[in-house]
């Protein structure tokens, strides 16, 4: 409980993280390696969620919006992309990449996972016309920044569907021939403020079945998704 009390504490002290991605947002697509690198593990992770026509998906952390053209093919019209992310940097150009490309489906909202109610999130997303409970939840290169990793993932489920299925994106240290890469890896998740210990999929290796596993960029990059454990 001390616990996280003290991972409340430390999120409502990082400022710093907060006012980096806000700061960074209009130059996020350019300088955060998408292409040659993260690329590879949203299409990864997009393909193991597996969202289909019509659905609603939380984007956790949903930055720039980097993943929506990829769930756009998978949802269509019919669907709805839920993005939730704390930077309001970050929003807006999530919101113009959604303007740009004429997406009505998509519902931003300014939040943090951690701190978040999900009953006043789920009235915010039925207020932007979508699903107070959503199909999917897919979080890329973002839970590995938050302090209370376990607070997330419960403010997360407490707006999914009983039988949601769930997928996680994240970074660990290159493997094998990789290794050399370390280094890199590291200075890249130290910019972003990730913690690169902090395997935020295992939480979907223990609390989902049917999990889908991939890595990518030499195991820097770790897949997963899964359908939710029903509880009881
Ligand atoms: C490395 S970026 C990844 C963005 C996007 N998911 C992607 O794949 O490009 C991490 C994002 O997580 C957001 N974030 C970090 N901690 C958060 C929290 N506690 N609640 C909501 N968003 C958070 C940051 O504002 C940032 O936009």
């Amino acid at each position: 409980m001390r616990d996280r009390a003290a991972a409340a504490e430390r999120t409502r002290r990082k400022p710093a993280i907060r006012d980096k991605y806000t700061l960074f947002a209009p130059f996020y697509d350019l300088l955060s390696g998408e292409y040659p690198v993260y690329h590879a593990g949203r299409v990864l992770g997009i393909d193991a969620l597996a969202p289909t026509a019509g659905q609603q998906v939380l984007d956790i952390g949903c930055g720039t919006g980097l993943n929506f053209p990829l769930l756009q093919k998978r949802i269509g019209a019919s669907g709805t992309i839920v993005g939730i992310d704390r930077s309001a940097g970050m929003l807006r150009q999530a919101r113009r990449r959604a303007r740009a490309r004429g997406w009505e489906n998509v519902i931003l909202l300014q939040a943090d996972m951690v701190l978040l109610d999900p009953g006043s999130i789920a009235a915010r997303i039925q207020a932007g016309r979508g699903a107070a409970v959503s199909d999917a939840a897919l979080a890329t290169y973002s839970l590995s920044l938050m302090a209370d990793r376990e607070q997330a993932w419960t403010n997360m489920t407490g707006l999914l569907s009983a039988d949601a299925r769930v997928g996680v994106v994240d970074m660990q240290d290159p493997v094998g021939w990789a290794r050399w890469l370390t280094p890199l890896a590291r200075l890249a998740c130290a910019l972003g403020g990730s913690d690169i210990t902090a395997a935020p999929w295992q939480a979907v290796e223990e609390r989902c079945v049917d999990v889908l596993r991939a890595s990518a960029r030499g195991g820097h990059l770790q897949i997963r998704a899964g359908k939710m454990m029903h509880a009881g």
